[in-house]
C-alpha cells in the first residue's frame, strides 16, 4: 500500500534555543557555538539560533548578539543557504534580532492568555500591538507566529480549536507570515493534532504551517506522523531532546533531531541531514551541556545497528 507522505522536509533545529533556554547552569557561548557548528556540519539548514529575550527572564540567551554575529559569520565564510531565526517576544527583541542582522523572528505568543502572561508577561491585545509596530518597522523582517500552548495550558488546562484559529487570524492580519503550532508542554494527542492542521488548513488554506511538539507525554512522534500524512512539511525538533519553557511548569523536552530523523529516513523522506553526523553533536551535548537526554537514539547502544535501514530515497542525505 502507498501511503502518501512528502517527499522533504525541513527540521528546524531549536536546541540552541528552545533546548538551552532550559539549561539552568551557564553555558558557554564557546560551547554554544561548538554544538551549532556542529548541526551545521550535519545538514540542518534552519535554525532557531538564540532569543532575543530579557536576561532577567532567561540568563542563558544573554549572549544572543553574539550567538547571532557567530553564525551569520559561518553563514558567509561558507556561502551557507541557512535560516537563522531568533526567537523574540516583543518589539524590543525584535529591534535587537534585527540589529543583530538577522532577517527571520519567531514571535512568541501563547494562544492561552494566562500563559501569555506568566511567559512574556502580556496580554494577547499587548502583544498583538507590538506586533503591528514590528511589521511597519521592519517589513523586510519575516515574522513567523511561533504559537505557544495550543494543545493545551498548564494554568488553564485545554484550549479550543477557535481560540487558535482566532490568534492566527489576527496574527496573519498584521503580517505573520507564517505559523509554528507548539505544544508547549506536550500533551497532545495525535487525534488532536489532526484536527486542529485539519482546522487550520480550512480556514487558511495557503497558510505554512510547522509543528513544534514537546514529548512529556511520549507522543511527539506520532503527532508529527500526523502532520506529515496531512502535508506537513516543517518541523520544529531539538538535538537530544533538549527544550522546555521555564515559564510553563511540566514540560519536558522537545522531539529530539536525531530521532525524527531516523523515522523520517527509514519512511523514505529526506531531511537533509547526516545522522551520524548529527549524532556527532549530540555527543558533545552529552558531554557538555546535559548527560541525561531525553532522546531515544542518544541512548541506543551503538549507531551500526541501524545498518539495516532499507536503500531508499531518504537514506542519502539529499
Ligand atoms: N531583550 C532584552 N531585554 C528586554 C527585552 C528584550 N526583548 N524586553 C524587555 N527587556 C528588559 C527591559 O529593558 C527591562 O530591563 P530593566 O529592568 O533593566 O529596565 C526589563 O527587561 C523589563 O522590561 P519590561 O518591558 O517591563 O518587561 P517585563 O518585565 O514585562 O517582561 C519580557 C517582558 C517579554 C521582556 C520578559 O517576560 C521576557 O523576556 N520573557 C521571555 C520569556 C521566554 O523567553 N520564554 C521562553 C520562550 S517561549
Ligand atoms: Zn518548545
Amino acid at each position: 500500500m502507498k501511503v502518501p507522505l512528502p517527499d522533504r522536509v525541513t527540521l528546524t533545529e531549536i536546541c540552541p534555543r528552545d533546548g538551552f533556554q532550559n539549561i539552568k547552569t551557564w553555558i558557554p557561548s564557546e560551547t554554544k557555538l561548538q554544538v551549532i557548528d556542529r548541526l551545521i556540519d550535519a545538514g540542518l539548514r534552519s535554525f532557531e539560533i538564540t532569543s532575543f529575550v530579557s536576561p532577567k527572564a532567561i540568563p542563558q540567551m544573554a549572549d544572543a548578539a553574539d550567538v547571532s554575529a557567530h553564525v551569520l559569520k559561518r553563514i558567509a565564510r561558507d556561502n551557507l543557504e541557512l535560516d537563522a531565526v531568533a526567537l523574540a517576544p516583543n518589539l524590543r527583541g525584535a529591534t535587537a534580532a534585527h540589529a543583530a542582522g538577522l532577517s527571520h523572528i519567531s514571535y512568541v505568543i501563547s494562544a492561552s492568555a494566562a500563559h501569555n502572561k506568566a511567559n512574556i508577561n502580556r496580554t494577547h491585545e499587548e502583544s498583538l500591538a507590538d506586533l503591528d509596530t514590528i511589521v511597519k518597522t521592519y517589513p523586510g523582517l519575516h515574522v513567523t507566529l511561533s504559537m505557544s500552548t495550543v494543545f493545551g495550558c498548564p494554568f488553564v488546562g485545554a484550549i479550543t480549536v477557535e481560540q487558535v484559529l482566532w490568534l492566527i487570524e489576527e496574527g496573519v492580519k498584521r503580517g505573520a507570515r507564517d505559523v509554528a503550532l507548539c505544544d508547549t508542554i506536550g500533551v497532545a494527542n495525535p487525534l488532536q493534532t489532526a484536527v486542529l492542521i485539519d482546522a487550520v488548513r480550512a480556514t487558511f488554506p495557503t497558510l505554512e504551517i510547522a509543528l513544534h511538539m514537546h514529548d512529556t507525554h511520549g507522543m511527539a512522534l506520532a503527532n508529527m506522523l500526523v502532520g506529515l500524512q496531512r502535508g506537513v512539511t516543517r518541523f520544529e525538533t531539538a538535538a537530544g531532546g533538549l527544550g522546555g519553557c521555564p515559564f510553563a511548569p511540566g514540560a519536558a523536552g522537545n522531539a529530539a533531531t536525531e530521532d525524527t530523523v531516523n523515522m523520517l529516513h527509514r519512511m523514505g523522506v529526506a531531511t537533509g541531514v547526516d545522522l551520524a553526523r548529527h549524532l556527532r553533536a549530540v555527543e558533545l551535548i552529552g558531554e557538555k551541556i546535559q548527560p541525561n537526554l531525553m532522546g531515544h537514539l542518544a541512548n541506543a547502544r551503538s549507531y551500526s545497528e541501524f545498518d539495516f535501514w532499507p536503500k531508499n530515497k531518504g537514506e542519502s542525505h539529499g
